[in-house]
């Protein structure tokens, strides 16, 4: 037997008893007389004690310990004389008599502590190690937790989990496919799965009226701190519902989630808000609403007055940061790079500051008077001892640059408590967008989303203005979740991708099968899909869905400790039919 008790387990109740343990050498103490070994499992860490002087045999076996051995100890559980109050087995230690070494470990390129010395690049490469250290342990348990219960709490409701496939077919809408060529037809491919979408809903023609999985998906996108290559979704859909019943069911699910696994109670129902209002008040359609801080539009009050940049510009807004008004030169000439960058993309920032004692100092004081900035604050709410923050330019990328300067400042005055929970329910989405390059509408969210019933006309008459039956819980500024009340009608569905330029033949062959389906007795359903690892990252207080992810992919979507993605064989090529046209480039 390896072990009788895990390294965590022990307690001064098992003072006495003589126990196996197995692990990994955290660290090895020698204090002359006294060596220390912490030895170390996922459960926690167990002291063991040598006395050298009466088991040198043991003593010099500890010697030649080193880091990350594996070990297994046989000894009598003792109380420790200085006892540590951190740790759960703190106020025991094993005396050993006995130590075998199980596995010699190669010196770990960085050390397996809370606090490492390794940066990020090299634990991905040593992923397995990094996984070792508490930190990560625990945002993978926390993750382990939440499944369980989203199983747990969905099942009780009646909700079946069915897989669905992940060889699928590749459709032009959405992110970019990750496709897998056909050995058996060679130059046909399949895609991986962006979602389970289509199947979800073919389910609901099927009479499965509760559906769920927790699923891997895969996009090809950009990656940024909250977007990985693969990723995981929480994968619902019902039949026999409106958007009410679904809203309801997920609140209550993620109620139930923060109670259990943040021991936080959410007793309101979650507050909902337009997209229209989203971006009007806050520039986003995912706003952290922790904090107020909603934009004031200034437009007419600001112009014609011989300041150019407003003069010329489509949109002027600002934000009132209260009791700021303190704000040095040097801050403010720091905010201006801030709202400068590519990223945040305005072309300068403008300020007023309403000092506590009354009067106004501003970098425009040469275009506006005290009483043309005293009508700012009275449109801004402003008081005495608060700063204002004025962007302007075209109308949504300022209103962009504004939402990043606003996060900046919530941040910067510690209005975004990690601890604190702000949910959001984002609705009435634009069901289509329109773009220019290619001068069509694309669907906002996909091309199953039906119009809300009151916008049905307009699909004729004017497409841009048809709002969708679609939503997005969003919490502390996070998209958690998205979803839609899906067109079962296959008329209706049949005019969506009219709308969305598609030829007959074209919706025929990319959904012919959906189309196909919905004549056959569709029920009206519906759905939403949660991104699990931003959700576990929100509760785990977490910066990066990476560090909820075993085995992530670095930001230039490689895995570096598996060297992936790489050559393959030119005989591998050659059964799939496929020739390599790469460039080389440099
Ligand atoms: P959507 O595309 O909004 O909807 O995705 C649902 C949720 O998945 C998460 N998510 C991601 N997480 C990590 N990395 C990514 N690259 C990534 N992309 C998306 C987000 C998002 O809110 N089929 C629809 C759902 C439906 O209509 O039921 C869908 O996939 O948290």
């Amino acid at each position: 037997m390896y072990r009788t008790h895990t390294c965590g387990e022990l307690r001064i109740s098992d003072v006495g008893a003589k126990v196996t343990l197995s692990g990994w050498v955290q660290r090895v103490r020698d204090l002359g007389g006294m060596t220390f070994i912490d030895l170390r499992d996922r459960y926690g860490i167990t002291q063991l004690a040598i006395d050298t002087e009466k088991q040198a045999e043991l003593g010099r076996q500890a010697r030649e310990l080193g880091r990350e051995f594996v070990i297994q100890v046989v000894g009598a559980v003792a109380e420790r004389s200085s006892k540590n109050t951190k740790i759960p087995t703190g106020d025991i230690e094993l005396i050993l008599e006995q130590l075998t070494v199980l596995n010699k470990s190669a010196l770990p390129p960085f050390t397996i502590e809370d606090e490492t010395d390794g940066g990020e690049e090299l634990r991905m490469k040593y992923r397995y190690l990094d996984l070792r250290r508490n930190p990560v342990r625990r945002n993978l348990e926390l993750r382990h937790q939440m499944g369980i219960e989203i199983r747990n709490y969905l099942n009780d409701k009646g909700f079946l989990d069915v897989e669905t496939p992940v060889l699928i077919k590749s459709t032009p809408e959405g992110a970019r496919d990750f496709v897998v060529p056909s050995r058996v037809h060679p130059g046909q491919f399949y895609a991986l799965p962006q979602s389970p979408q289509v199947f979800k809903q073919l389910l609901m023609v099927a009479g499965y009226d509760r559906y769920f999985q927790i699923v891997k998906c895969f996009r090809d996108e950009d990656l940024r701190a909250d977007r990985q290559p693969e990723f995981t979704q929480i994968d619902c859909e019902m039949a026999f519902v409106e958007r009410e019943d679904i809203l309801t069911t997920f609140e209550g699910l993620t109620k139930h989630l923060f109670k259990v696994i943040r021991g936080v109670d959410m007793q309101e129902d979650f507050p909902r808000m337009s997209y229209a209002d989203a971006i009007r008040l806050y520039g986003s359609d995912k706003p952290d609403i922790r904090f107020g801080m909603t934009f004031k539009v200034l437009t007419d009050l600001v112009q014609n007055k011989g300041f150019k940049v407003f003069d010329e510009a489509e949109y002027v807004g600002g934000i009132c940061a209260e009791g700021q008004a303190e704000y040095s030169r040097k801050d403010l000439d720091k905010l201006t790079d801030f709202v400068k960058r590519p990223q945040v993309g305005a072309q300068g920032l403008v300020y007023v500051k309403y000092n506590a004692d009354g009067t106004f100092k501003s970098s425009v004081d040469k275009f506006y008077d005290a009483a043309q900035l005293q009508l700012w604050a009275e449109r801004m709410g402003a008081k005495p001892g608060d700063l204002m923050l004025v962007l302007a330019g075209g109308e949504s990328k300022t209103l962009n640059a504004l939402s990043e300067l606003r996060l900046e400042m919530g941040s910067r005055m510690g209005l975004r408590d990690k601890n604190v929970f702000a949910p959001l329910w984002v609705v009435d989405f634009p069901l289509l967008e329109w773009d220019d390059d290619s001068r069509r509408f694309y669907a906002m969210h996909h091309p199953f989303t039906s119009p809300v019933k009151a916008d049905m006309d307009l699909l004729n008459s004017d497409p841009g203005k048809v709002r969708a039956d679609a939503y997005d819980l969003v919490i502390n500024g996070v998209e958690l979740g998205g979803g839609s009340i899906r067109i079962h009608n296959d008329q209706l569905q049949k005019k969506m991708f009219e709308v969305l330029g598609f030829s007959d033949a074209d919706a025929q062959a990319q959904f012919g099968f959906l189309m196909s389906a919905f004549q056959y007795g569709a029920p009206p359903h519906g759905g939403i899909a949660f991104g699990f690892d931003r959700w576990a990252s929100l509760m785990a207080g977490l910066d990066s869905i990476r560090d909820v992810i075993a085995f992530p992919k670095n930001n230039a979507a490689r895995d570096v400790m598996i060297d992936s993605p790489s050559p393959i064989h030119l005989e591998q090529l050659e059964e799939l039919a496929l020739k390599l046209d790469v460039r080389k480039e440099k």
